[in-house]
């Protein structure tokens, strides 16, 4: 169990991690507020349950954390410890989701209480992480579901949603390597690397596989495709969050709608204002869709497409993103999952 304990006496900091270290817990200080906020950065989502004292000496009443953890979309669960006579200013924060009850300090047998009220919460959070796992492998499923209809109706495509979201976590996974990337991150990557395309559900066959150049309609038709995704994934529990990445993904860096070989749209966000995980998808796609065959045109040697990112860093593509997706393609093993033409293009030097 690891639990996280705010609290501004020194004298609680030192007494209570005995306790629960004889427990054998894992247990992380902070002695205010924007300490245990730099921390929960850091460690999104590490903690199975937060002790936060509600009084601390620097009047700060404790919601900072609370609002703080409300916004992470985490399921740890939070403990107010509270002095005797304070009780209802922590009846108020009981409105918060993770709050988890309170602890008035100084009692008879106040730690015992306390520590029967971590177990009780961590059973808590164990129950809300197995119903949220249940509920996202079901639209993790129905996405797989539509991605794979969607690379029958397109057989050129096929692989390639999969290929997207291994590419993501890999991108990922360079770009946080002095934090280090937690499970959810990667969950979450893998999940819209795998649909980031699912608005081409609207785009018929005939002009997903046109071997001749596309008209003007049927472009209009294929840029509508992030939007209409995102429209889907708003409507599923637990998906939703993934709306504004799916819709930003063919947006360009730079922000150029026009003067461009490949215009952004919808052409509504530029630079770090584009959602990370939408720059992250767009170098992931690129690669993917130039190493691959379409029915129009063969695949190019993955190290061309490699040259192509590094030309368009900071034109079309976040020049962080190009370099991460970059490191991770020389890596050994290399990190980058690809077609198998683009790998035996690779194996032929
Ligand atoms: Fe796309």
């Amino acid at each position: 169990m690891k639990i996280l304990l705010v609290d501004d006496d020194l004298g609680i900091r030192e007494s209570l991690p005995q306790k629960f270290k004889l427990k054998k817990w894992e247990v992380s200080t902070a002695k205010d507020e924007d300490i245990a906020i730099e921390i929960l950065k850091d460690k999104e989502g590490y903690f199975d349950v937060i002790i936060l004292d509600m009084k601390m000496h620097n009047d700060k009443s404790g919601i900072e954390v609370l609002e703080f953890v409300k916004q992470q979309d985490v399921t740890t669960q939070i403990i107010i410890l509270t002095a005797y006579g304070t009780i209802p200013n922590a009846g108020e924060v009981m409105e918060y989701p993770n709050s988890f009850g309170y602890q008035v300090k100084g009692i008879d047998k106040w730690i015992e209480q306390l520590l029967a009220k971590i177990e009780k919460a961590c059973k808590r959070k164990k129950d809300k992480d197995n119903k949220r796992e249940q509920e996202e492998e079901r639209g993790r499923k129905l996405y797989e579901l539509i991605c794979s209809i969607l690379e029958r109706i397109d057989n050129f495509t096929k692989g390639h949603s999969r290929r997207v979201a291994i590419n993501c976590i890999a991108i990922l996974r360079e770009l946080k390597k002095s934090t280090s990337t937690n499970k959810r991150e990667e969950k979450d990557k893998w999940t819209v690397g795998m649909f980031h395309d699912v608005g081409k559900i609207i785009v018929s066959k005939e002009i997903l596989q046109k071997i001749d150049p596309l008209t003007v309609d049927e472009i209009e038709k294929i840029r509508k495709h992030p939007e209409v995704g995102a429209s889907i994934v708003e409507g599923v529990y637990h998906l939703e969050k993934f709306s504004d990445c799916v819709k930003y993904h063919h947006e360009r860096f730079d922000g150029k709608t026009k003067g461009v070989d490949r215009p952004a749209y919808p052409g509504i966000k530029s630079g770090k204002d584009i959602p990370e995980c939408s720059r992250i998808i767009a170098v992931a796609d690129a690669f993917d869709a130039m190493t691959s065959d379409r029915a129009y045109r063969y695949g190019i040697h993955p190290d061309d497409a490699i040259k192509i990112l590094l030309s368009e860093k900071g034109k079309q593509f976040d020049p962080d993103v190009v370099d991460a997706f970059i490191k991770a393609y020389y890596s050994r093993p290399r990190q980058i999952d690809m077609s198998d033409e683009a790998k035996e293009k690779l194996s032929e030097g």
